[in-house]
């Protein structure tokens, strides 16, 4: 029997150019911290309106698309917010991510003109965002990725044995995250994050707010550029992957091969694309963002990654799954 045939619409092709909307939609609702009110017993789109002191009309454009993004949840009449809305989007939480999803609307303007920086013939530089990153971008970007990056740090110390390692070195460590959770699990472990100037400011900040000076120094410096530090027993590098080109990655990774002593262990966390090239979404955006400003990335692949490992002289590299659809986290040796 013939299979009937799928008709082809346009919804989703419309749905996808009016994919602004729908960001918009769930930053104005973290910003308005819709979902703190609705986790606190705010159901009712009267009470919504009250406490979240808008118009009626406005509560209720909010919530219908809220609930129609899946965000929020309705049973005889009542809001419930989904699953990881409770999870991830209700202040106070220590799971809390709002800051990461608001920082979206840093370069919000800039992707609508997405097609003229697609066309721009400038000479790529090879720090893109960060050739003029200043103390104030720092501290609104690191209170961002610090906010999702402590569950990330979390699920690498739960995942990596460090158990025989001493000193670690977080290369573009950003607010600490990764070395503060592996100095929570491993008390005996010393940890340095390498990063810019004006974010060793801010990663200094959050170090100390755990009471961890003893154990996590920063050193500002370009990993590009200066030399690593030497002794380190364990490297990461998370969430630097589409920034930088293959010969860049080349280039950084053979300087923590040299840097790294004998034995020690490299994690490449990185926001990586299937070996075809056809996804995630997530990572696959990521590339496309740093046109943007300017750089020299793109995202790359999971094999990719291994060959730029594996050409920087480490052994034993393997590919482990992290954050799937996000990151993976791929591992090499220092013989
Ligand atoms: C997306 S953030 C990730 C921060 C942290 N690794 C995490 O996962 O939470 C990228 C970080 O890499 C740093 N970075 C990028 N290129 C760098 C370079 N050439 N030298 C030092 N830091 C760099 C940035 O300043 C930023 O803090």
């Amino acid at each position: 029997m013939n299979q009937p045939s799928k008709k082809i619409g346009t919804i989703r092709l419309q749905n996808l150019s009016y994919a602004h909307k729908q960001a918009a939609t769930l930053m104005a609702a973290v910003e308005l911290d819709l979902f703190t009110h609705v986790s606190r017993g705010c159901s009712q789109l009267s009470d919504i309106a009250d406490t979240l002191q808008i118009s009626r009309i406005n509560a209720e454009r909010l919530v219908v698309a809220c609930a129609a993004l899946g965000l929020l949840e309705k049973t005889d009449g009542e809001y419930q917010n989904a699953a990881d809305v409770d999870r991830f989007l209700v202040k106070g939480k220590p799971t809390y991510i709002g800051p990461w999803l608001l920082f979206s609307r840093m370069d919000f303007e800039k992707w609508r003109d997405l097609g003229t920086f697609l066309k721009s013939d400038e000479p790529p530089k090879t720090l893109g965002l960060y050739e003029t990153l200043t103390e104030e971008m720092a501290r609104e970007y690191h209170e961002a990725t610090y906010s999702v990056g402590l569950g990330a740090g979390m699920l690498f110390a739960r995942d990596v044995d460090m158990s025989q390692r001493s000193l670690i070195l977080d290369l573009g460590g950003g607010s600490g995250a990764y070395c503060i959770a592996a100095v929570q699990k491993y008390p005996h472990l010393q940890a340095v994050v390498l990063d810019f100037e004006p974010v060793c400011r801010i990663t200094d900040r959050f170090i100390a707010q755990w009471g961890l000076t003893e154990n996590i120094t920063t050193r500002p410096g370009d990993f590009t550029r200066d030399p690593l530090p030497q002794d380190a027993d364990l490297m990461i590098m998370a969430s630097n992957l589409p920034q930088y080109s293959g010969q860049m990655l080349i280039r950084i990774l053979s300087k923590a091969y040299e840097s790294l002593v004998p034995g020690g262990e490299f994690h490449l966390v990185g926001e990586t694309l299937n070996d075809e090239k056809t996804g995630p979404l997530g990572p696959a955006l990521w590339g496309i963002h740093e046109s943007l400003f300017g750089s020299e990335g793109r995202s790359h692949s999971e094999s990719e990654v291994r060959h730029y490992l594996e050409t920087a002289g480490f052994s034993k590299v393997t590919i482990n799954p992290f954050i799937p659809g996000s990151l993976s986290r791929i591992t090499g040796i220092k013989k």
